[in-house]
Order: C-alpha cells, then structure tokens, then sequence
C-alpha cells in the first residue's frame, strides 16, 4: 500500500516538449514517502478523492495542502555548469581573456579552497543555499583538483538535498605550477579513488535517496595530456559515470589546442573515449553545424551559457542550430564564467543572444544581396518558452534525470512559485492591475514572471519529495 508525504492542490505549469507551455489548474499532486509523484489528477475526480481519503487514514494522516490561485508549481531548475570554488571570486576579474582569467583567478580560487577545508565548507554551504534559493534543483559541478575538497562539496549537497553530480578536476598539466596533479597516473588513480569514495557519502536520514554522484571531470583539452585523456575514457566506461569538460570555447582556447595539439577539441574527446550519451560537453561556441550533427551522433549534450559566452567566447552558440540537429541542451550559469548563479538569468540571457544573433544573420544577408528582401536565412531566435524547457527538462535530459517535469513516477522535483498576495497584489517586480478574486494563472502572467520575476517569488522548493527550501514572509 502507498503511504504519501504530502498532497498538494495547484495549478502546474510546465513544458513537456521544446516550446510548448502546459498550465493545468487545480491538480492534486500526491507524493510518496520516498518522494515520487504517484498521482496527478483532478481535484474533483474520483482519484483524487479517493486518495485524499487514504491519506488522511494513514497514520500519521496526511492532509492536503491547496495553494492559493496566484502561486503554482514549476519542475525545478537544473545548472548544467557551474565551477563551485569559482563563487569564492564571483563577479571579478571579468575584464580578462579566458586563458589570462582562468591563471589569475580561477585556479587561485580552486588553489585556496585545496589548501582551507574549512574555507571550502563555508564557501560550498552558502552556494548551495543560492542555488536552492534559485530554484535550482540539480547542478553539475566543476570542483577542485584535490577529491578531500570534492567529498566535502558532494556532502553538503547530500546533506542539504541538492541533487550535485560533482566532478573532481583532472589536469595534468597547468599554467600555474602549484596547482596541477603530478602525473597521468596519479591523476587517473585520484580520479578513481573519489568516484568510490563519493559513492559511499552516506544518505543521511532525512534524505530517502542518494542525490550526488561522482562525475568525470578533465578540465579542459589544454590541460590534459593524452595519457590523461585517454586513462578518464577507460575509467568511464569501466565505471558508468558521467563526464563533464569544456569543449570549443573560446578563441584563445581553439588556438591553443591547435598549436600544440594540432587537432579539434572535438577530435581529441573523440578519440579518448570522452564523447558519449553521458557526456555533458559546456559551450561549443566554436561548433558549426557539422561538428553539432557529430555531437547528437555520440549522444553528448551541450551546456549552454550565454552570460560566460559574451565574455569569454567571442561570439555566441549556435543554439537554434543544436536543437535544430537534435542535440540535448541545458543552461548553465558558468559561475564564475558567469556572474549570475540564477538559472533565469541564463533563459533570458539564451533568448536575447539568439535575438540579437539572428538580426547580424539577417542584416548579413541584406547586404550580400544588396536587397531588404534578401533575408534568407532561417530563424535562429529562441523563446521564452523554449528557454524554460532547456532550464528544466532540457537539463535533466542531458544528466539522465526524471526531473524537469511533473507526472506520475518523476520525482518531486518542484518550486512554488507566488506571483500574488493573498490580497491580490503582485510578489515583488511584479504588479498585475486586473488581478481580482479570479485571478487564474495564464500564459501571460507566467510571461511576465519569466520576464520580471525573481527569488521573491520562489516560495518553497522541494527535491525528491523533501522540502529543501522554505521562504521567509
Ligand atoms: C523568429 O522566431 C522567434 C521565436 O520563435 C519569433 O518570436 C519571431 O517572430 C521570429 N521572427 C520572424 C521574422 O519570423
Ligand atoms: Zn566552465
């Protein structure tokens, strides 16, 4: 017999497929006690009040919760790139070239959370707390090279509920001489004993289900030999993890690995076993069309992060082409590539780029047929809809999570989302002048909360049926 956890009535809002926005109004959402949705029905039908009726018989009872008219329920958030010791120096240093950025701040960050385990706890606890605040619900991590800061990293998510796939940093070679593992070897070895050792963290007893898991993490082609390369390939296919690295970034980067590679980022990930269905690839703002169609073969998915890119790219992803060729994509916020943590800073961020990319294409096209009629090229813009479907389902696709969407057998994986007061005033940015007693949540209020809204809105968050975030009001 199911037991539940807690019965919700509100309204849902969700994208089941690329650009299509579902709001269903008064669902009962029923939740088990190890933190499944069980069922979603309607709250006057025959399920719904059948299981109302056992749940208040179950011992202890369990009474159902309704959500006033101005709040709903969005899948979580999910950060596909993050650096975690990166926040340590988020927001600085932003006026760098990325090679110069990453020597001079990144890896000092990395650096000093190594060398402070005390440090990295208060560093890793206060971005887990941002991220929850955010909405964010998974993220996969960038860590550090040494796995003692990576286990304290992946414990803090267990314990505060955050789903974290956790990478320990592999580079064996470095443009700062203290901060680079030894050899291959020992870089294989250390990368080896963290995945066993990240899968015993304990459970803890307010968490029905591990939520971290280790992933392998080489930083990036130029700091990785061959031998490195090659050795991470044979540890992912022996150990069934997941991967995560940078791949065509940056200018200054491409042409780094072409000098003394003299090979594609592509290519060197290719051949060393790193490009499979479990790999999560950032940026590829240097991948065409072509290379984008190779990336879907493998079944890799991309980490899209439009804020990083503006700095550190040099020109934007070509999103519209991803999707178009089949590629799983998500956002991710690159902190601290990236200065905002917040996952809808990334939507909007997806969809202005795409904007403004698709008007230089079209401007391009005027020009070379000297005509205003000359625009040829197809639509590369994104919207607001698509962009809230690349940050939850896309990014749960991509790390093979049920999560990013709420039926019958996904985890309850959600955020309450209050665009009204009680009274019928707007939360926060927002202000709704006809919002009365009536007030039904529309697509165009759920418009103007992806447009204006922000952590005031964000009441509650739950990760696997646990309630990991409650606002204060
Ligand atoms: C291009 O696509 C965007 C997003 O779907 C849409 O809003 C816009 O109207 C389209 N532009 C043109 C010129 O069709
Ligand atoms: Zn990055």
């Amino acid at each position: 017999m199911t037991l539940f956890r807690t019965l919700l009535i509100a309204t849902i809002v969700q994208t089941p497929s690329l650009g299509q926005l579902q709001i269903t109004h008064d669902q009962l959402i029923a939740v088990d006690l190890n933190g499944y949705v069980v069922e979603i029905a309607p709250k006057d039908s025959e399920e719904a009040r059948s299981i109302i009726e056992k749940a208040s018989s179950q011992s202890p009872p369990v009474v159902v919760t309704t959500l006033p008219s101005g709040s709903f329920l969005l899948p979580t958030f999910v950060d596909l790139h993050l650096h975690a010791p990166q926040f340590l120096y988020l927001g600085t240093g932003l006026h760098l070239p990325l090679m110069k950025w990453l020597n001079e701040y990144a890896y000092k960050a990395e650096e000093r959370l190594d060398a402070d385990p005390e440090l990295a706890n208060r560093v890793y606890v206060r971005l887990a707390e941002r991220l929850l605040e955010a909405g964010t619900g998974a993220v996969l991590a960038f860590g550090t090279i040494k796995s003692e800061t990576n286990l304290i990293l992946a414990e803090v998510m267990q314990t505060k509920g955050l789903r974290g796939f956790v990478g320990k940093l592999s580079m064996d070679i470095s443009s700062r001489p203290t901060y680079v593992e030894a050899s291959a070897g020992a870089s294989l070895s250390e990368a080896e004993m963290f995945i066993r050792r990240c899968r015993e963290i304990p459970i803890g007893p307010e968490n029905s289900e591990r939520l971290v898991h280790p992933v392998v993490t080489p930083r990036f082609v130029p700091t990785c030999s061959d031998e490195l390369l090659l050795g991470l390939g044979k540890l992912v296919k022996a150990e069934g993890v997941h991967v995560q690295s940078h791949l065509a970034e940056a200018r200054d980067q491409v042409d780094w690995v072409r000098n003394t590679r003299n090979a594609e980022d592509i290519d060197v990930f290719d051949r060393s076993g790193l490009l499979t269905s479990r790999t999560i690839q950032a940026h590829c703002t240097f991948l065409h069309s072509p290379e984008l169609t190779r990336m879907q073969a493998s079944g890799a998915a991309i980490a899209h992060c439009p804020l990083s890119n503006a700095y550190f790219s040099s020109q934007p992803f070509r999103l519209r082409e991803a999707l178009s060729a089949g590629v799983t994509v998500g956002l991710g916020s690159d902190v601290a590539g990236g200065y905002q943590i917040d996952i809808m800073s990334a939507m909007r961020n997806a969809v202005s780029t795409s904007r403004m990319r698709d008007g230089s294409l079209r401007e391009a096209d005027i020009e070379a047929a000297n005509q205003p009629s000359g625009a040829s090229h197809t639509n590369v813009s994104i919207e607001w809809k698509e962009a809230l479907f690349l940050a939850t389902r896309g990014g749960a696709n991509a790390l093979g999570l049920l999560t990013g969407c709420l039926k019958p057998g996904s985890p309850f994986d959600a955020q309450r989302i209050d665009l009204t007061t009680e009274n019928y005033h707007g939360v926060g940015a927002l202000d709704f002048f006809d919002a009365t007693k009536d007030f039904e949540i529309d697509e165009d209020a759920v418009e103007k909360w992806w447009c204006l809204g922000d952590n005031r809105n964000r009441r509650s968050v739950w990760i696997q049926g646990r309630q990991v975030y409650n606002a204060e009001v």
